[in-house]
């Protein structure tokens, strides 16, 4: 059988060293593993079969996802579920030559079920040092606050992270995004800073542009999760090229979101010819059918990428990070 063309962009771009800057774990979590989690523990799953379960991964906009994605997280219970979620989304990614990661995790989503801070940040750790010793994956570790809740509740996460300082690097801002503003979260994320923790935020993937402006202006965020609606504001778009944050695109993410019509309108390329730097990572690769090489891929057929431009898009990735 001949090789396609999509088979050789493939090899090229697992080839790229690359880090994965835009990757929540538990969007990692594969039916397969969610079933056989809930068996461990002695729960009814979410979904009694890994068809029923992909059959239901079909999202009108970000909130449909996310009801789905908070209610698949209940199987996640112990340490060694972090782990073992932790393991297997490494292996994936090694597969793909990312060598760096910087996963988010949502403590609040596990919290507020009585599992303790203990197993949830140990049992990610344990799988990234394993990563690091087996599969030669550097890493860095940032705690997401849920914005559809009060900032009074992001203290107290932070205050639960305090701990575990020694292996967590920044904070990030995630969940549903309209009507919650990065302006709603400016004092813990100062108090985070305080803390010598690092800062990103998603921002402008359903929400405007005035959120990124937000994130920088009054999170100072080193990096936007997202930033799509930078499109609409060129002032933006100049400050974003000028200092040169990046914006960590999830194509596949944002089409199954239907963040853009499709893919024929992935604003890529326009930050690419505006000089804003961009990372391609795979947001909640378990629910929008692709890990990070699929997401490269995605990119490049919607935008007509070439091979140095996705060789840059890499280097960026790996100057974009925290190692
Ligand atoms: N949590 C997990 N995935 C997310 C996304 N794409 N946007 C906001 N919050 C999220
Ligand atoms: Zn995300």
């Amino acid at each position: 059988m001949t090789e396609q063309p999509t088979d050789h962009l493939r090899e090229f771009v697992v080839s790229l060293p690359k880090a994965e800057l835009h990757l929540h774990i538990e969007g990692t979590l594969e039916p397969e593993l969610m079933l056989a989690l809930a068996e461990r523990n002695r729960i009814d799953p979410p979904f009694p079969t890994v068809a029923l379960a992909k059959a239901a991964y079909d999202f009108g906009n970000l909130d449909d996802f996310l009801r789905l994605y908070y209610a698949a997280t209940d199987v996640l219970r112990t340490a060694a579920d972090f782990e073992d979620l932790t393991w297997a989304y490494l292996r994936r990614a090694h597969a793909d030559g990312v060598v760096h990661v910087e996963p988010f995790f949502d403590p609040q989503s596990h919290l507020c079920r009585g599992v303790e801070m203990s197993a949830i940040v140990d049992g990610i750790v344990t799988g990234l040092r394993r990563g690091e010793a087996e599969l030669g994956i550097s890493w860095r570790l940032i705690m997401c606050f849920l914005r559809h809740l009060s900032e009074a509740e992001a203290f107290e996460t932070l205050t639960a992270a305090e701990p575990y300082l020694d292996v967590i690097h920044g904070v990030g801002l995630d969940s549903s995004e309209a009507n919650n503003p990065p302006s709603k979260f400016a004092a813990v994320f100062a108090a985070a800073r305080g803390l010598g923790l690092r800062a990103v935020a998603h921002a402008g993937e359903e929400g405007p542009a005035e959120y990124i402006w937000e994130a920088l202006d009054l999170l100072l965020v080193e990096r936007i999760d997202h930033g799509i609606r930078a499109i609409d504001d060129r002032a933006l778009m100049k400050q974003l090229a000028e200092r040169r944050i990046p914006l960590n695109l999830c194509p596949l993410s944002n089409q199954r979101l239907q963040v853009v019509p499709d893919l024929t309108a992935y604003p890529a390329r326009q930050f690419i010819e505006a000089g804003v730097p961009i990372t391609i990572s795979s947001d909640d690769p378990a629910y929008f059918g692709g890990y990070i090489a699929d997401n490269y891929l995605a990119a490049a057929a919607a935008n007509g990428l070439s091979r140095d431009e996705l060789a840059a898009i890499a280097a960026d990735s790996l100057t974009a990070s925290w190692r």
